[in-house]
């Protein structure tokens, strides 16, 4: 039978290139997202190589979530990796002028939006036993501080803390769990931070070299793809071009 793996935030970024190197190592796959004429792209894509499942889904709404499992076709079932990729930083100004619900936003798709796709997935994951695996993309943000990262970078903390403690509870169904916190890469993540500003977007990338979104797939198919007695934890990536800066110091003028 052939492994089945359930993506969310499959339209754009690294779900999209997720979803195509699934394809290749020959995966089914089921793609989700808001977008639907991309998931019908992606789909018209990738059927003639594997299996296609697509879903129009907003991983804010839980019943909505829920639906989407229960209504998985058989063959596509058998899920062996979830990844938990949907979604977004908005607002990249100082708290203090942010709007609330931004910050409502990202929480409630960055925190609650993961937590109700790995509630309705885990009886499958459970069932496909050792070797299954979800794979949370949480962030540098999570870690590292930076100044307009507010509840974004919160939300990405979550990710991390969640993602250990399922292990925990996970440690004898053979279910691993992963953080991937991967840096600066190139997608439509700073175009959506910017509120569709293209001008502002580019400006995040430019004069650089960030990571692409192929760049990441490539470590999301790896963690799914290890034997099923490894489980790396947490695996943080940048590109070489990125790294830590110095404290910020409020002076006298
Ligand atoms: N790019 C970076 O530098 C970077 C760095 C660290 C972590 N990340 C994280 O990586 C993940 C993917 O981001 P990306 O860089 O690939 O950005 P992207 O190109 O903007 O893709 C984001 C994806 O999330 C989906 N999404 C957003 N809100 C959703 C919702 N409510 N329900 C369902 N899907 C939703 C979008 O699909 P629809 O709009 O069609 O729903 C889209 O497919 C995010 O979790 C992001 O926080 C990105």
């Amino acid at each position: 039978m052939k492994q089945v793996v359930f993506i969310t935030g499959a339209t754009s970024g690294f779900g999209r290139a997720t979803a195509r190197r699934f394809a290749q190592a020959g995966w089914s796959l089921v793609l989700t997202g808001r977008r639907t004429d991309r998931l019908e792209e992606l789909k018209a894509e990738l059927s003639p190589k594997v299996p296609v499942h697509i879903a129009t889904l907003d991983v804010r709404d839980a019943a909505a979530v829920q639906a989407v499992v229960d209504a998985l076709p058989e063959d596509f079932r058998p899920v062996k990796s979830l990844i938990n990729n949907a979604g977004l930083a908005l607002a990249p100004q100082p708290s203090q002028s942010v709007a609330l619900d931004d910050w409502h936003t990202m929480i409630d798709t960055n925190i609650t939006g993961l937590v109700n796709v790995t509630h309705a997935l885990l009886p499958l994951l459970l069932k496909a036993g050792p070797g299954a695996s979800i794979v949370n993309i949480g962030s540098v943000a999570g870690q590292w501080p930076y100044p307009g990262g507010h509840v974004y970078g919160a939300s990405k903390a979550f990710v991390q803390q969640f993602s250990y403690n399922l292990r925990c509870d996970l440690i004898k169904t053979g279910v691993r769990v992963t953080d991937i916190a991967p840096g600066m890469a190139e997608t439509e993540f700073s175009l959506v931070r910017n509120k569709g500003d293209q001008a502002a977007a580019d400006k995040v990338y430019a004069g650089t070299t960030a990571m692409s979104a192929e760049d990441i797939a490539e470590q999301i198919h790896y963690v799914a793809a290890l034997p099923a007695h490894l489980n790396i934890n947490r695996l943080e990536i940048m590109p070489v071009r990125q790294a830590w800066s110095n404290f910020a110091v409020d002076r006298d003028a």
